[in-house]
């Protein structure tokens, strides 16, 4: 069994005076962190689906660096509408597997025997979703180098349609999500797509690959919880069993 866990949309703000969701959301990431360090069997990797800061600040990449390399295992990092890209670059680069000739934080590692590939479906500037040409063919790239092998795609917006809520869709163009479909038709080892965004838990499919979001760590800000929960931060553990699909656990850091 390989088990991934996926934490997103933690929302770390500056410290300022009198606001009290900065400490809060420091407190419940630094939980989520310890929480998956006490696991056993332990998380093979850990992966951030984005909007990891409030403000894309350089101090506000610090801060959750510092507390990410907390883990007792590696982890890795995508992009969210609230991300910059250039500070994820200067605080996460060194960690060696973004693609250094890339404006894009795409990328793929091993994580025992699954590829995990993480996608950018960002469009600096909007909140909605893009996947442009270019971030499409190096995906198609990506997917070319291991035909066979079990893959999970990782990436911030959902690109299924989430028909209960009130922006059910999340990408500015239905055309790039129809791209991406036809690229999952095409690959077939494709075993899951691991989103954030929705601050709330999802199950859908696309193109017959099954697809999902996880609720925020950034607890104030989740949607789907009753408000007896409101110091519960969650995340979720995705968990490979060979010859079956993932298996997937919301976990509740209380
Ligand atoms: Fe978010």
């Amino acid at each position: 069994m390989t088990i991934i866990a996926q934490i997103s949309d933690t929302h770390l703000m500056d410290v300022e005076p009198g606001d009290v969701r900065a400490p809060k959301r420091i407190e419940w990431l630094r939980r989520c962190v310890q929480d998956i360090n006490s696991l056993n069997p332990g998380p093979d990797a850990v992966i951030h689906t984005g909007d990891m800061s409030q403000h894309g600040s350089h101090a506000e990449y610090i801060l959750a660096r510092e507390i990410l390399t907390e883990l007792n295992m590696p982890f890795y990092v995508t992009p969210g509408n609230r991300d910059s890209r250039a500070e994820l670059k200067k605080v996460f680069s060194q960690d060696g597997y973004f693609q250094p000739d890339s404006i894009f934080l795409q990328y793929a590692v091993d994580v025992g025997p699954i590829y995990l590939v993480a996608i950018d479906s960002v469009c600096e500037g909007s909140r909605a979703g893009e996947l442009c040409d270019d971030r499409l063919g190096v995906l198609d790239e990506m997917l070319n180098e291991k035909p066979n092998t079990p893959t999970a795609l990782f990436m911030h917006h959902p690109p299924f349609e989430v028909l209960t809520s009130n922006e059910p869709f999340q990408f500015g163009s239905r055309d790039v999500v129809d791209k991406f479909a036809d690229i999952l038709r095409h690959h077939s080892q494709i075993t899951q797509i691991f989103c954030g965004h929705a601050h709330r838990s999802f199950v859908s499919d696309l193109a017959d690959t099954r697809a999902l979001t996880v609720p925020s760590i950034a607890v104030d800000l989740r949607l789907d919880f009753p408000d007896t929960m409101d110091d519960t931060p969650a995340y979720q553990i995705h968990s490979l069993y060979p010859g079956h699909g993932f298996f997937s656990e919301t976990r509740f850091v209380t």
